[in-house]
């Protein structure tokens, strides 16, 4: 078996890595060729075998965060797998080390993880980071003048407009938000069909869910973020319920808490986890 580290660019090892997913967590990451590939900045550690099959991995990947309205130097943690016939002897183990060596020796301030097992990482000093849901009262409606035009990915002109916005992001809470994050926000809008991308106006993306009843407001791109009630007015829909997915203190609205009860659970650990104050929610559109 050979170890094998920054290999992403290596096009055969990246579909290995594909395969390897695929078989374990039924997800097709290989969406991203359809964009411009997996992010640049990940540092992935693998084992592969002779007949060149990726049998084990765990990425490292730069994520910066606002955190209490300082930038954070943030790594998050990812495709984390072994092939069942390899699991119990130690190959995660290894790959969880090396990957953790990497991203200590690059000073981050911040490691992020989202698991179904956290006891994997607790032994490594992350806790578990409790999330919310923010219910909001319905704002007051007002006649918007802001055009509302839903985008798709599969549109050039829509994908570079998302794609830009999604580089020039301000980011949508102050509190608790990825500052940039590119390639999930379009591999989450592509794994789940229910996501809308509405642009409001040339320099806003407002990414929602809406069931008729309950909306979902998701995550916001844009050089400036709007309030609730504008977001809500351009969309022209009426909810009985709003439940918004990110720290909503740029939103100027009222909220109310529940707790997030998740699949997986968001892990933190690092000097910048003490800075992390107050309820919180990861934007299920950075969701890794
Ligand atoms: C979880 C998984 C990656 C472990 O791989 P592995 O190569 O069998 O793990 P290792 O043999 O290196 O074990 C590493 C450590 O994790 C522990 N461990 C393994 N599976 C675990 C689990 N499900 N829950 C908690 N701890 C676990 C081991 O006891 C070992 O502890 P130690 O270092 O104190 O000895 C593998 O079972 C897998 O791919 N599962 C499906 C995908 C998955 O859940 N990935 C993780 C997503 S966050």
């Amino acid at each position: 078996m050979t170890l094998r580290q920054d290999y992403f660019d290596d096009p055969s090892a990246w579909n290995a890595l594909v395969d390897l997913l695929q078989d374990t967590f039924s997800i097709d990451v290989s969406i991203l060729d359809q964009f411009d590939g997996p992010d640049r900045t990940s540092m992935p550690f693998g084992y592969f075998d002779a007949d060149g099959r990726c049998v084990a991995n765990f990425t490292a990947f730069s994520m910066p965060m606002i955190i209490n309205g300082r930038v954070v130097k943030a790594a998050g943690y990812q495709s984390g797998a072994v092939g069942p016939e390899w699991r119990k002897r130690g190959l995660y183990r290894d790959l969880m080390q090396r990957a953790f060596a990497h991203t200590v020796t690059e000073g981050y301030e911040l490691d992020l993880l989202l698991t179904d097992k956290p006891a994997l990482y607790e032994r490594y000093g992350f806790r578990i980071l409790p999330q919310h849901i923010f219910v909001a009262q319905t704002p007051t409606l007002q006649k918007s003048d802001l055009s509302a035009r839903q985008l798709f990915l599969d549109a050039p002109d829509d994908l570079r407009l998302i794609k830009t916005l999604l580089q020039d992001r301000q980011p949508a809470s102050a509190q608790f938000a990825v500052v940039r994050q590119m390639e999930m926000f379009l591999l989450n809008a592509s794994f789940n069909s229910a996501i809308r991308l509405t642009a409001l106006g040339d320099d806003t993306v407002v990414a929602w869910t809406f069931d008729g009843a309950t909306f979902w407001l998701l995550d916001i791109v844009g050089t400036a973020i709007p309030s609730l009630a504008t977001i809500v007015s351009a969309l022209d829909i009426e909810p009985e319920r709003i439940e918004i997915c990110f720290s909503p203190d740029r939103l100027d609205c009222e909220v109310s808490l529940e707790p997030y009860d998740g699949y997986t659970m968001l892990m933190v650990r690092g000097k910048a986890a003490a800075d992390i104050v107050g309820p919180l929610m990861l934007s299920p559109m950075a969701e890794f």
